[in-house]
C-alpha cells in the first residue's frame, strides 16, 4: 500500500516560498508569492483589522457552525463592496454569494458547480495565468485550454488576438479571466476592452468566470472591479470569485466569496442549492473568524474609512517601488529591457528573465522569483530595492542560453 504514491514535485509558488523560510542568508528577499510587505519587509496587521478584531472579541463565545454557504451578513457586505452601486440595481436580487474559503476555494467550487449542474466541460485560462488555475479545473474533470493574453513585445494585453479566440468558442466555454492586477503579468484590459469583451462574451453565449484576488491592488477598489459592472452592463450571467486575503492582509484566515450572477432572480434558490452541495461534500462550512472582521469593517464607517486609507497607501506603496525598480534598471540596462513595468499594475511584473537567470537570482543572490519569471513588487522595499536592482542588472547581462 502506498508504494506507488508519486512524488510531489511542490507548488511553484508556495514551495518555494518553503524554501525562502528555510534559506539562512540574512540578505534574502521574497519577490515570489504574492503577499503584500510593508516598508519594514514585513506582513501588517491593519488597523482597521486589529480595531474590528478588539471589538469583537468583547463577545467571543461559543462556535457553532456557520450554515453551508456561510456567514449571511459577512456575504451580503462583499457582495456590497464588489458590486458597487451596482448592487442595488442591475446586479440586485439575482446575484448569490457564498463565503468560500478563500478565492482559490470560490475557483474550486465555481468549476464543480459548473461542471454537475451545467455539464461544463472545456475551461479556457489565459496565457499566462495563476498556475493553480490550470491545477483546480484539472482535479474538477475539465479540459483546460489557453487564450492568448500576454503580449511579450509590449508587455500589455494581445487584446485582438484575446478577442479572435473568444470569438470562436463553442457556447457555454468557461473562460476565466482575472478582474485586475493579473496574475502573473500585471497586464491589464482597459475599461474599453472590458466593455468590448462583455459584449461579445454575452453574445456568444460564454460563460466568463472572473477571478478578482487583489481588488484595490491596482487602480482603486472601484475602477479594480470594473469587469463586474461592463459585464453587468453587456447582461451577461458570469462567476465571480473573490478573496479578503491581500486587501485585509487576512492571508491565513482564508476568507473569500463565490458570486453567480444569474440571468434572473428565477434561479438564485436553486443555484444557491447547489452551491452549498458543493461546500457540504468539500469543507462542510467555512470558518467565522476572518469573516466577521471582515464585516465589522465593511459595515462600520469610521473602520470603513481607515481601512481604505490603509489600502490606498499599501496600493501606492506598489507603486513607489515600481517606479523605483524601472528607474534604476532603465538607467542600467536601457528602457527598452524594463519597459514593461511602468505599463503593467498590481501586484506582478513578468521579468522576462530566463530559468537560468531565476536560478542563478536564488542561488547567489538568495532573491526568490517564481520560476515563470513572475516578479512580486510588494516584497521590495526602501532597504532592499538597490540590492534587486543590481543583482536584476548583473543577471540580464549575464544572459544565459
Ligand atoms: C500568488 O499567486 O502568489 C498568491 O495568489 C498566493 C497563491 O495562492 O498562490
Amino acid at each position: 500500500m502506498f508504494r506507488n504514491v508519486e512524488y510531489y514535485h511542490g507548488d511553484p509558488i508556495y514551495s518555494l516560498f518553503e524554501e525562502f523560510e528555510k534559506d539562512p542568508r540574512t540578505e534574502k528577499v521574497s519577490l515570489s508569492v504574492g503577499v503584500y510587505c510593508n516598508e519594514g519587509g514585513s506582513i501588517p496587521y491593519m488597523k482597521a483589522v486589529q480595531r474590528a478584531e478588539h471589538e469583537i472579541s468583547q463577545d467571543f463565545g461559543p462556535r457553532p457552525y456557520l450554515p453551508m454557504e456561510g456567514m449571511h451578513a459577512f456575504s451580503v457586505a462583499a457582495q456590497e463592496l464588489i458590486f458597487g452601486n451596482y448592487h442595488n440595481n442591475t446586479a440586485g436580487d439575482r446575484v448569490v454569494t457564498v463565503q468560500t474559503v478563500g478565492a482559490t476555494g470560490a475557483v474550486r467550487v465555481g468549476a464543480d458547480f459548473l461542471k454537475h449542474n451545467l455539464n461544463c466541460n472545456n475551461v479556457w485560462i489565459s496565457d499566462f495565468t495563476w498556475e493553480t488555475h490550470d491545477d483546480i479545473f484539472k482535479a474538477s474533470g475539465y479540459q483546460v485550454n489557453r487564450y492568448p493574453y500576454y503580449d511579450v513585445h509590449t508587455g500589455g494585453v494581445n487584446f485582438n488576438a484575446l478577442i479572435d479566440c473568444l470569438e470562436k468558442l463553442p457556447t457555454h466555454s468557461v473562460v476565466v479571466l482575472h478582474a485586475c492586477a493579473h496574475n502573473p503579468t500585471g497586464a491589464e484590459l482597459s475599461n474599453t476592452e472590458w466593455d468590448t469583451l462583455s459584449a461579445l462574451v454575452a453574445k456568444r453565449g460564454l460563460i466568463p468566470f472572473l477571478d478578482m484576488a487583489y481588488q484595490g491592488f491596482s487602480k482603486s477598489l472601484e475602477n479594480d472591479a470594473y469587469a463586474l459592472r461592463a459585464l453587468l452592463n453587456a447582461g451577461a450571467s458570469f462567476l465571480v470569485a473573490n478573496s479578503f486575503s491581500k486587501n485585509f492582509s487576512l492571508y491565513g484566515e482564508r476568507v473569500g466569496n463565490l458570486s453567480i450572477v444569474c440571468p434572473s432572480a428565477a434561479q438564485t434558490t436553486n443555484v444557491l442549492g447547489q452551491l452549498k452541495a458543493v461546500a457540504r461534500r468539500t469543507y462542510s462550512s467555512p470558518p467565522t473568524h476572518g469573516a466577521r472582521i471582515i464585516e465589522k469593517v465593511l459595515t462600520t464607517p469610521a473602520l470603513r474609512m481607515i481601512w481604505e486609507q490603509e489600502l490606498d497607501s499599501m496600493r501606492a506603496r506598489i507603486q513607489s517601488m515600481r517606479t523605483g525598480l524601472y528607474e534604476r534598471l532603465a538607467d542600467k540596462v536601457g528602457h527598452d529591457r524594463v519597459a514593461y513595468l511602468p505599463v503593467q499594475s498590481g501586484m506582478f511584473s513578468f521579468t522576462g528573465l530566463n530559468a537560468e537567470q531565476i536560478k542563478w537570482l536564488r542561488n547567489e543572490k538568495a532573491i526568490y522569483l517564481v520560476g515563470s519569471g513572475r516578479i512580486c513588487l510588494a516584497g521590495l522595499t526602501p532597504t532592499n530595492l538597490d540590492y534587486v536592482a543590481e543583482s536584476m542588472t548583473l543577471a540580464m547581462g549575464l544572459g544565459f542560453a
